[in-house]
């Protein structure tokens, strides 16, 4: 999951140069391979560690190095979330533990009672329960469309729709519409 939220403090100011890399040239290759990987620095082995830890010591209250708790941040998650922001050209990434958790997170930061979401017919049974069973309840409600459809698209894609939530490819139809999808988003309400 790709965000905008702003950036945590401790990937502040990352870019290539940080694992030896000068520029934004870089092939999606070399990215995959090298984007936001910096040798460790108590170590310095140029893999990034796997951090089998927990809790962190923090200097006194509130001066840490970056993590406190591997739930909110950890080492190696955030490498994954700077190569992975990388790839996408975003400014960072938040990886979950699982899918599902992704978009729980998503929708419980951006969502509020009386909020409206257009989602495609074709996604994951999960997301569906997740919209029409946890999310309605608490006064969201989803729309699910045809988001192939330019014109459906762009009549369901009134106010207030907070978000449009598609995935492409889908599962299990891999249907990929996020093109016409893309085209058609609507005035930013968020
Ligand atoms: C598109 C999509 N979203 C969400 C999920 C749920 O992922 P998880 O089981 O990791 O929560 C899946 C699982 O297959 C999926 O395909």
């Amino acid at each position: 999951m790709v965000t905008t939220q702003e950036k945590p403090p401790r990937d502040r100011g990352f870019n290539l140069s940080d694992c030896g890399s000068d520029g934004e040239s870089y092939g999606f290759e070399t990215l995959a391979l090298h984007a936001g990987a910096y040798p460790d620095p108590t170590t310095g082995a140029i893999l990034t560690p796997i951090y089998q830890t927990t809790t962190y010591r923090q200097e006194a209250v509130g001066q840490d190095k970056g993590f406190t708790y591997s739930r909110s941040g950890n080492p190696t998650v955030s490498a994954l979330e700077r190569r992975l922001a990388a790839l996408e050209g975003a400014e960072f990434c938040t990886c979950y533990g699982t899918g599902l958790a992704a978009t729980t997170a998503l929708c419980l930061a951006l969502l509020r009672a009386g909020d409206r979401v257009v989602c495609s017919q074709a996604v994951y049974g999960g997301t569906v329960r997740l919209f029409r069973e946890v999310l309605a309840p608490f006064g969201v409600q989803a729309e699910f469309v045809d988001t192939s459809d330019e014109k459906t698209l762009t009549n369901a894609l009134r106010e207030p729709t907070r978000f449009l939530f598609i995935e492409t490819p889908a599962n299990p139809t891999l249907k990929s519409d996020w093109r016409r999808a893309w085209r058609k988003k609507p005035e930013p309400c968020w």
